[in-house]
């Protein structure tokens, strides 16, 4: 079993995406959130996952906070920290503690929109396809090794909510499907610092992404 620590600030909705897909080989030991009142605390303590607040209100600078956030994960001793909607951004020294093992989900087709805002700067770009990518994270904000990305069209008529909706629904496909990657310790990073995707070796088959429903 390979233990997951989840990071959360808010909804939580790529979290109970994971949690659902109840991937093989992979135990979820806590769901963390750096708000109280992150709505995907609960789904999580419903689904007796345990939870923790590191609430960076409460530390004086971004490294104290780092530091704190730390020794919750470590003390849970996980194989892999996945980042779901945790807005906040990580300071080297966490990043690299962390150095092959902390995976991120962003809303964009990276490198095309790292930071915030992607749907509406995509609008505002004009172009014609979008969508998410999961990836290993880096010390350079949104630029870490790409393990899957999901493409969704830019339709006319589209508006910022209209279609972060559409592209919520692929990263909760991709999400699991990386996350279940690294639990069959299929991922490993070239020398060019790409992702490689081994081919599923027999035995114990891991979690395929499910058709999306029309
Ligand atoms: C997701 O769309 C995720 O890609 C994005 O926040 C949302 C969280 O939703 N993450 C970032 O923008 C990271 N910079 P969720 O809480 O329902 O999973």
């Amino acid at each position: 079993m390979k233990n997951i620590v989840i990071l959360i600030s808010g909804r939580g909705s790529n979290m109970e995406a994971i949690v659902r897909a109840q991937i093989p080989g992979a135990r979820i030991a806590a769901v963390i959130s750096n708000r109280p009142d992150a709505g995907g605390l609960a789904f999580a303590a419903s689904h007796g996952i345990p939870t923790r607040v590191v609430d960076h209100k409460a530390y004086p600078s971004r490294e104290a906070f780092d530091a704190a956030l730390a020794d919750s994960i470590d003390a849970l001793a996980p194989d892999l920290v996945v980042l779901a909607g945790f807005m906040r951004v990580l300071t080297d020294g966490f990043v690299n503690r962390y150095n092959g093992r902390l995976l991120n989900i962003h809303p964009s087709l990276l490198p095309s929109f790292p930071g915030l805002h992607t749907h509406q700067r995509a609008l505002e770009a004009g172009v014609r396809v979008h969508g998410t990518t999961v990836h290993f994270v880096t010390p350079t904000l949104d630029c870490g090794p790409i393990v899957i990305q999901a493409v969704v069209p830019v339709l006319p008529g589209d508006d910022e909510d209209a279609l972060a909706a559409r592209v919520l629904v692929q990263e909760h496909r991709i999400y699991p499907q990386a996350v279940s990657w690294f639990v069959a310790d299929r991922l490993s990073i070239d020398a060019a610092g790409r992702v490689d995707v081994r081919a599923e070796s027999a035995g114990p088959t891991g979690w395929t992404v499910p058709p999306v429903e029309a």
